[in-house]
């Protein structure tokens, strides 16, 4: 995937300010940088869920894709998740993965079910949480079912946006496990996070933000050696 000059604005402020870099196949890179940098925008402006970009372009397989439908992109195989958890909260968790294999693939029945069983033990999404409405669930069964529904969908790109925030050690350890196995199996990864050391320990490559620009893009421990880096984490406001 190649990202060129990527920009959007709300109002004055630049969320994503001429962005650019490339996402080779096969990777994980992760993405850090401060609140507010513009990381999840990034992401939307990628996936077009919910808006696309003001300017700038998005190569796919040497196609651009930047005027393309949400939908279409989705179709490529590009799979976002959200920082919140974003499951519909009246359907059963099963039926929310199912909604996505209609959606993306436009399967149903016997053949639908399969795969969402099949991602569900994927991300070790457990069977018997299938028919629970998605809201009573805890945070973690949220995030694992944001997993499975977006594993369901075919991805080769997945875009993850903070999978891990607001889940323990324990549960973060799901986290990196998932996302290398996942990877293991050819899937590319954009993984957005806080959790430093769970960048550190499964990106091959690690870009920071800051106020909407990259300020840094590299080997991940070169890049968090970096006076930039490490200048604009300590202005952080708690
Ligand atoms: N839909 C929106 N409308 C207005 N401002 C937005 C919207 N989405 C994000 N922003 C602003 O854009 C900036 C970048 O936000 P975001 O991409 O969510 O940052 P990050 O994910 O790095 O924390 C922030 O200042 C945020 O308030
Ligand atoms: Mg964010």
């Amino acid at each position: 995937m190649e990202i060129g000059g990527l920009t959007k604005s709300f109002g004055a402020l630049v969320a994503v300010n001429n962005v650019s870099f490339e996402v080779e196949a096969g990777e994980i890179m992760g993405i850090a940088g401060p609140n507010g940098s513009g990381k999840s925008t990034l992401f939307n402006l990628i996936s077009r869920i919910p808006f696309g970009a003001d300017q700038g372009t998005v190569r796919f397989d040497g196609q651009p894709i930047e005027r393309r439908s949400d939908k279409h992109i989705t179709s490529l195989g590009i799979i976002r998740t959200f920082q919140r958890e974003a499951t519909f909260a009246s359907l059963s968790c099963i039926d929310n993965i199912l909604v996505a294999i209609e959606q993306t693939l436009g399967k149903r029945g016997k053949e639908a079910e399969k795969l969402a069983d099949e991602a569900s033990e994927l991300v070790g999404f457990p069977r018997n949480f299938h028919n629970m409405h998605a809201a009573t669930m805890p945070v973690f069964r949220q995030k694992q079912l944001m997993m499975a529904t977006a594993v369901a969908q075919n991805p080769r790109v997945l875009l993850l946006d903070e999978p891990a925030s607001s889940l323990v050690e324990s549960e973060i350890d799901w986290v990196k496990e998932t996302i290398v196995g996942l990877n293991e199996l050819g899937i590319t990864i954009l993984l957005i996070e806080h959790v430093l050391p769970l960048l550190m320990s499964v990106s091959n490559r690690l870009l920071v933000m800051e106020q909407g620009r990259i300020i840094a893009l590299g080997d991940p421990a070169e890049v968090t050696r970096q006076q930039t880096v490490i200048e604009a984490y300590l202005g952080e406001p708690a």
